[in-house]
């Protein structure tokens, strides 16, 4: 068969390379794609969310599934746009329908939801520029630290956690008077909730569902968890106190309401189902839930699934997932990512990367990246994962960062503490 991913990052670089080990597939193309998935297939140049654009190319190559990566596109509504149309109904696209996906793209929407279905999540109210003196109010009724969160889809930058309250009370007013754009027209505020995190990815064909091994990856740019937060550092899988009992709960009170509130409410949803937890005094609690699976996450986690992961997504789009087996590598698995000096904040592209050859026993999945003049360059914020196999995390890691220093680039920078917490 041949299959197109939507998406340019360290993720879709993972994906494709575990979509491309199944004898199942023909050809894979990646739109847009990177330097990495240049070597992996064949690289398409139209944006994933040029919906016009990937028609034209899916019937022109005889496509036979869609994977999304990223989740504008879903947002956007991708899975109904060929689902709706004559001419492409028949390519199951791996993602949920846009209703489906607004369990990321509104945080108001994904709380109601898991309010409805008694799945365990952060007691909040939503408030807009009509009801900002209820925020007040309600921001007065908790304890500090407050959480506030823009509705909409802010890249990942739309949670704000403030210790004061009168800071709260005027980042508020900032967010409703549109900090975010529309994505903060309306705003969550949230009791602020104690605990050690982790990604759980589901995969769904809307009835049954398989959990894939868990992961923990981390946000913020600097050492010891400090500084700003960016989309991703680092991930270690397994994820240590993420045990058998804990993974138990969140198989009970959080998968399966959510699949089945999903088929309840009539939601179509073949795809992938992020859950961002928390662990709270022993208990899963939902932080958010993402439709699409996680990056840096994807880019370890991947490297422990065994079975043909074509199967699965074969199994996700016709609707027999429980026929379909999911075995993992009982190795640790883990992945360190190199980014551009000054990432999160302003970082210049286009620097060479050098190195690449020298990597041994690591597999290298690039994130921002392209080839200009025949050199690859640096193309965006986190460049490079570097990922790695161990009999545990300490020796997986060791080998990550042993090649993190043999790749190169001019302001290179990578957070050599990954895992220190676990
Ligand atoms: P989100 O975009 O919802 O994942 O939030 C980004 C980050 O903010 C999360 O990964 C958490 O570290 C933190 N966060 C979000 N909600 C809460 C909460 N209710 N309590 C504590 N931390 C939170
Ligand atoms: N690693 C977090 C995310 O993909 O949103």
């Amino acid at each position: 068969m041949n299959i197109l991913l939507l998406g340019s990052g360290g993720r879709e670089n993972a994906l494709a390379w575990k979509i491309k080990q199944s004898n199942k597939v023909d050809k894979l193309f990646i739109a847009p794609g990177n330097a990495g998935t240049a070597l992996i297939g064949e690289n398409v140049n139209i944006s994933a969310t040029d919906f016009n654009a990937l028609k034209e190319f899916a019937l022109k190559n005889d496509i036979n599934m869609v994977v999304v990566g990223p989740e504008d596109p879903l947002v956007k509504g991708v899975y109904d746009f060929f689902k709706n149309d004559e001419q492409l109904k028949n390519i199951p696209v791996i993602g949920p329908s846009k209703v489906g996906a607004q369990l990321e793209g509104s945080k108001d929407f994904a709380k109601a939801f898991m309010q409805r279905h008694n799945i365990p999540t952060a007691g909040y109210k939503s408030f807009t520029a009509e009801t900002l003196e209820d925020g007040y109010k309600f921001l007065e009724s908790l304890t500090a630290p407050y959480v506030l969160k823009a509705d909409g889809l802010a890249a990942g930058k739309g949670v704000l956690i403030i210790s004061s309250l009168d800071e709260a009370k005027k980042e508020l007013k900032g967010m409703l008077e549109g900090m975010f754009g529309d994505a903060s027209k309306t705003v969550v505020i949230e009791e602020f909730l104690d605990g050690i995190e982790c990604s759980v990815f589901v995969l769904t064909d809307g009835e049954s569902y398989k959990i894939l091994p868990e992961a923990k990856d981390y946000k913020r740019i600097g050492e010891g968890d400090t500084g700003l937060n960016t989309g991703g550092m680092g991930a270690v899988s397994p994820v240590p106190f993420a045990n058998e009992e804990f993974m138990k709960k969140v198989e009970e009170r959080i998968v399966i309401p959510t699949v089945k509130g999903l088929k309840e409410e009539g939601i179509e949803y073949k795809g992938f189902i992020f859950l961002g937890l928390i662990k709270v005094k022993g208990e899963p609690v939902v932080i958010e839930y993402n439709v699409r699976m996680g990056d840096p996450e994807t880019e370890a986690v991947m490297l422990r699934v065994k079975s043909d992961f074509v199967d699965l997504l074969e199994g996700m789009a016709e609707g027999n997932l429980n026929e379909k087996t999911l075995e993992f590598d009982p190795r640790a698995a883990v992945t360190v990512m190199l980014v551009s000096g000054g990432y999160p904040g302003d970082y210049e592209k286009g620097k060479v990367i050098t190195g690449l050859d020298k990597v041994e026993d690591s597999i290298v999945f690039h994130a921002g990246t392209t080839e200009k003049d025949g050199n690859v360059v640096t193309n965006g914020g986190r460049v490079i994962a570097v990922s790695s196999y161990g009999n545990t995390k300490e020796e997986a890691l060791a080998t990550s960062f042993k090649n993190a220093k043999l790749i190169d680039f001019d302001g290179k920078y990578f957070r050599s503490d990954i895992g220190f917490d676990l």
